[in-house]
């Protein structure tokens, strides 16, 4: 519901349980009076009202104690005389750089889509779009807020519009922008390295600039664009939280910035380090959405709201809820060393213990026998394939599996036929000789004929072909960042239009072929983004494929993304990455947090492998629906740094994991006591046909095995039942 109070002036955006509300001060300054849980459509003024004055600030208009600089502001803009932060930064006609952002006008309609960019969408979502105008600099600047009133999520976008008739520059425009009259908070980030993703980063706040950002073209590997506020003592089941995560791939920044006075400005949107915009005369230039979150009992809540929200609203809908098939990936199986006996008897040995989609990995096309060429040329080697691609999939589909194909279409190879071609389709800087990454280059994406030239190739291979999934590959940063396509004074505009011009061919290629399953996957987690999952339904988590490696990146990733959207695969043993060895339970379990598959050579395991395979299939499909869509729940342990436990559970199956990192001598494990299931309902436990209360369960907890090696794991799976 949105609501506006003329006399006060107040809008007040509510959701079942969440609140948001602004209010036009007397000025036409705009203020965020008050985020977090319902407190209904009171007259919420007070709170700028109250806000006792400090020393040393600069009067607004010239009213005595009237300090723009400790009042809450919805978006500020710099200077006037605000000297935090600004949300929005221009440089105006004149050259000057003050902007002054008054309100204007305020309607109330249905949420509308972003031009070029993903956004959340919901047929309950309302949006209200408060207009402010500088109307010296002839500029206005929209703030479109939705409610999402069943999901407890509010959205933002904004819309700068150059009303003159010479262009501007932005040169900083955030997404959202949000004023806590507090410091006493701790911050949360998603972070790591490729092969470390997504770990969780909490923080004590200081006085100061903390926060994560990406210049590397990508959202990245090293931090999510994601950023929280928690209370201090807020756990998985306890506290408040603040959160914000950015419907965006490219560069960002996620900043909490504490002032003098102990008050903190949390921020999202593009990184403005190397970005500016020029914005001609009448243009309008829009940014990312940003997703607002706020939580009053901890972690878990706050993963239920992401999940549900990520589910219904932004994952296309043909398979936000649709049953995930068990895939086999051939890549740490053969790497590019495969032929077509060998891919034929994987995918036959895979269809054999229970798998249902095979998916050919790296090195199907041009000469590509190693991370050296032919990125680009997407033809089928017809060598190595022992045939075309089309009769080889047709052998899959005999087999009795679905088939799905690798491509990296965003990069190109120096040795390519494409890069022959069309040498200027790179994104590089003239007169410099540009860097390689695993001996590629990236495309300029920012170039229409790029653009055009990727969604015909795409187009082509989805037609010709029976193929029913696409892992979508991105593994190299940009670091030239030049494009002989943009004049001078828009260099800094590449970023962004890159991302742009990725979205458009994303977007044409799913409407286009909306049954096609897409995984996106930057070099593992390196693009694990909101602005993804609006395209691809799931995303590979990382390439490192060790169970208790997982554990840390699959929690952090879990946090906010849903659990089908993040894949997960049993890999061999030693592990390819860390060498580690861990039982096929415990990777199986730990794959089956998220989206499950297989990676791994099947040719090389005895029959009891196999068979211990088959099993773990055959029992998975039971519970498949459950691991996929149901709720999830971090658990708490008595050990955080040696202890995993997580819980999915759906209508009225309940399934319980555990996994001990490291076994330690005389240990007297701790019970495990669940969260979320139904204190007066009972549950029967398919291990010993037990009955346990759901309140026993939460209050008692679990019997812990005593771990008798490393990498333990432990699973219970419990169907609920009303009466004992
Ligand atoms: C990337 C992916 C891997 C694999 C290789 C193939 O690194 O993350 O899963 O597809 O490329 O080159």
């Amino acid at each position: 519901m949105i609501h506006f109070q003329k006399k006060t002036q107040q809008f007040d955006l509510i959701s079942e349980n969440s609140q948001l509300s602004l209010g036009v001060l007397p000025s036409g300054h705009l203020a965020t009076y008050y985020y977090g849980e319902k407190v209904g459509t009171v007259d919420l003024s007070y709170v700028v009202k109250e806000i006792k004055r400090a020393s040393y600030m600069a009067d607004t208009d010239c009213i005595k104690d009237f300090k723009l600089e400790q009042i809450p502001l919805a978006y500020p803009a710099y200077g006037n005389p605000d000297m935090r932060t600004p949300a929005v930064q221009l440089i105006l006609a004149d050259g000057t750089r003050i902007t002054n952002l008054r309100y204007l006008d305020h309607r109330i309609s249905e949420k509308q889509l972003i031009p070029g960019l993903p956004s959340c969408q919901h047929e309950t979502a309302e949006m209200l779009t408060i207009r402010l105008v500088d109307q010296e600099n002839k500029l206005r600047v929209s703030l479109l807020i939705s409610v999402f009133p069943q999901h407890d999520v509010f959205t933002q976008n904004i819309q700068i519009e150059n009303l003159g008739s010479t262009p501007i520059t932005i040169d900083r425009c955030m997404s959202g922008s949000l004023d806590f009259l507090s410091d006493k908070y701790d911050l949360l980030t998603l972070g790591g390295a490729w092969g470390r993703e997504a770990h969780q980063n909490r923080r004590r706040l200081v006085q100061g600039f903390q926060g994560v950002d990406s210049k590397r073209g990508a959202s990245g590997h090293g931090q999510n664009p994601f950023i929280a506020l928690l209370d201090q003592e807020v756990d998985e089941n306890h506290g408040t939280i603040y959160s914000m995560n950015l419907v965006y791939s490219g560069n960002f920044l996620a900043l909490a910035d504490v002032d003098m006075h102990q008050n903190t400005r949390l921020q999202i949107g593009i990184n403005p380090f190397e970005f500016s915009w020029k914005l001609d005369a009448k243009e309008i230039f829009h940014t990312p959405e940003v997703v607002m979150v706020e939580a009053q009992q901890g972690l878990n809540q706050l993963s239920a709201r992401y999940h549900k929200f990520y589910t219904e609203c932004l994952i296309p809908k043909n398979f936000a809820k649709k049953t995930r098939p068990i895939l086999m990936n051939n890549w740490e199986a053969t790497y590019f060393d495969f032929d077509k006996e060998t891919i034929l008897a994987l995918a036959a040995e895979g269809k054999k213990l229970g798998m249902e989609l095979f998916v050919l990995d790296d090195g199907w096309f041009g000469q590509r026998n190693d991370d050296t060429s032919s990125l680009g040329d997407w033809q089928p080697n017809v060598e190595k394939l022992g045939g075309t691609l089309e009769q080889l999939i047709a052998t899959i589909n005999q087999i009795g599996m679905a088939f799905g194909l690798w491509i990296k279409p965003e990069m190109v190879s120096p040795n390519s036929r494409l890069y022959q071609k069309h040498p200027d389709w790179i994104i590089r800087v003239t007169n410099q000789e540009p860097q390689q990454v695993r001996h590629q280059y990236v495309l300029d994406l920012s170039r229409k004929e790029v653009q055009d030239y990727l969604i015909a190739t795409l187009t082509n291979l989805l037609t010709e072909n029976n193929i029913s999934y696409i892992k979508w590959d991105m593994n190299r940063n940009i670091t030239d960042s030049g494009s002989s396509s943009l004049e001078r004074e828009q260099q800094k505009e590449l970023a962004h239009r890159y991302i742009l011009g990725l979205y458009r061919v994303l977007d044409e290629i799913t409407k286009r072929f909306p049954d096609v399953l897409l995984e996106s996957c930057a070099g593992g987690g390196g693009r694990f983004d909101p602005g993804m999952l609006a395209y691809s339904p799931q995303i590979w988590t990382s390439d490192d494929t060790d169970a208790i490696e997982r554990l840390e990146i699959q929690k952090g990733a879990a946090l906010i993304y849903p659990q089908a959207s993040m894949s997960c695969h049993v890999s061999a043993v030693p592990n390819h990455q860390v060498g580690r060895i861990t039982t096929l339970k415990t990777r199986g379990m730990v794959a089956q947090q998220g989206n499950f598959g297989y990676e791994f050579n099947l040719l090389e395991l005895s029959e009891k492998e196999k068979a211990d395979i088959q099993q773990q299939i055959t029992e998975y499909k039971t519970i498949r629906e459950t691991m996929q869509f149901g709720e999830f729940r971090q658990l708490q342990v008595y050990d955080n740094r040696n202890e995993y436990a997580w819980l999915q559970q759906k209508n009225d199956q309940v399934i319980v994991s555990h996994v001990f990192v490291q076994a330690h001598g005389n240990t007297v494990p701790k019970r495990l006591k669940l969260s979320g299931v139904q204190p007066d309902r009972y549950y029967l436990s398919a291990d010993d046909g037990k009955m346990i209360s759901g309140r026993e369960l939460m209050n008692i907890g679990l019997s812990l095995p005593v771990p008798t090696h490393d990498y333990f794991a432990t699973r219970w799976c419990f169907t609920q039942v009303s009466d004992r």
